[in-house]
């Protein structure tokens, strides 16, 4: 818990934000509170569970800037808080939730309405479609919607009488409803690990990176690829792949031509000639496998990483903490790294590395 004084009272656009709102992975919350608590101008309040965090800001206190949500790695999505409804009639939500929608004058490019992803969240989802149609037949009625506008409205139900009513910039939140990217299963991916590859190329790259890094003919290698989701979605882009495990690959996948499976130990292991890719996802200590990514790194073998670092111990955030320091210090800092627990991650997070070039820039 922390608190200070600042010194506006607006921030986001002018708005007049009582604080903020990340969701999370269920059981996260602990975590994602110690990330919030950066922002030293209020209190933080977490519930085991329940699926999200808020920074209750101290009376005229805002943060000094408005945070994208890619900076934080276990909130899916981060908003500012505009106000609560606690108590609305079952039968007209909406005269609860138009004043604080209507408080500041903003007009909305969109408006979601959401549950944390928590048991009792679920049990709100037929409830959210409902009033999302209402809200968004209000706003309109009201010309409150604009295209135009930078500003996407929330309203995050907390229980069937209770939600908090929130914003976002489009361009520093995540894209989805609840910040969980829907991934369909590819067909013919030999395992769900596959949608967290994807989701990290998705969550951790922006178009343009995508674009330029992941171009047929580029090479990598999967460290601990049995029995090939990762693979398959570097195979699937053309992207000529070592795969590295002791374990069996998926036959359809070694027929596709463009990977090699070599039965050897992903800690020894060493490529011929500099690949554009290293990705891991082996089950192992994180700080082992921070330490491998980084002598790679360090070493010149891979141009940009992509890992998993599983998380089962108690000091999650401190584990986060030390084996990103790890990574980082072997490149004496000339490093970017962005780091997310995805909505594919279970107890763990998924890091993106690449020595820091000229061309590079870093939005996270
Ligand atoms: C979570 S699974 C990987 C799943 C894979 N990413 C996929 O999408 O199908 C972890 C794999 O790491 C492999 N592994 C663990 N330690 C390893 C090591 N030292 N060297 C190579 N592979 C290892 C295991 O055999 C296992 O297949």
């Amino acid at each position: 818990m922390t608190h200070a004084t600042a010194t506006s009272e607006r921030n986001l656009h002018g708005l007049a934000a009582t604080g903020l709102l990340a969701y999370c992975r269920p059981g996260f919350e602990g975590e994602c509170a110690q990330e919030l608590a950066r922002d030293a101008s209020g209190f933080v309040r977490a519930e085991r569970g329940s699926g999200f965090v808020e920074l209750v800001r101290s009376e005229g206190a805002v943060a000094t800037e408005d945070s994208s949500w890619r900076e934080f790695i276990f909130a899916r999505q981060l908003l500012q808080v505009l106000g609560r409804a606690d108590a609305m009639a079952r039968n007209d939500r909406l005269a609860s939730l138009l004043p604080i929608v209507e408080r500041n004058g903003q007009r909305w490019c969109d408006a979601w309405v959401e549950a944390p992803d928590s048991d009792e969240g679920r049990e709100l989802a037929a409830l959210c479609r409902a009033l999302n149609a209402a809200l968004v037949t209000a706003l309109k009625r009201k010309r409150l919607l604009d295209p135009a506008s930078p500003l996407r409205l929330h309203v995050c139900l907390t229980a069937p009488d209770a939600a908090i009513v929130g914003c976002a910039d489009v361009a520093t939140s995540a894209p989805w409803p609840g910040g969980i990217p829907r991934l369909r299963f590819p067909r013919g991916a030999p395992s769900r690990s596959t949608l967290k590859l994807e989701e990290a190329f998705l969550v951790l790259l922006d178009d343009e990176e995508r674009a330029r890094w992941l171009k047929p003919g580029m090479t990598a290698v999967d460290l601990g690829a049995a029995p090939g989701g990762w693979t398959w979605q570097l195979a699937h882009r053309s992207i000529r792949t070592i795969a590295i495990d002791n374990g069996p690959m998926d036959a359809a996948l070694m027929e596709s031509g463009v990977v090699e499976h070599r039965r050897v130990d992903g800690f020894r292991y060493r490529p011929p000639r500099a690949v554009d890719w290293l990705v891991c996802d082996m089950v192992e200590q994180p700080r082992r496998i921070a330490e491998l990514i980084a002598r790679w790194l360090a070493d010149g073998l891979c141009r940009r990483a992509i890992f998993n670092l599983k998380l089962p111990m108690k000091k999650r955030w401190d584990e986060v903490q030390l084996c990103l320091s790890i990574v980082r210090d072997a490149l004496g800092g000339a490093i970017d790294i962005r780091a997310k627990q995805l909505y594919h991650d279970r107890e763990e997070i998924t890091v993106f590395a690449a020595r820091r070039s000229g061309e590079s820039r870093n939005p996270f």
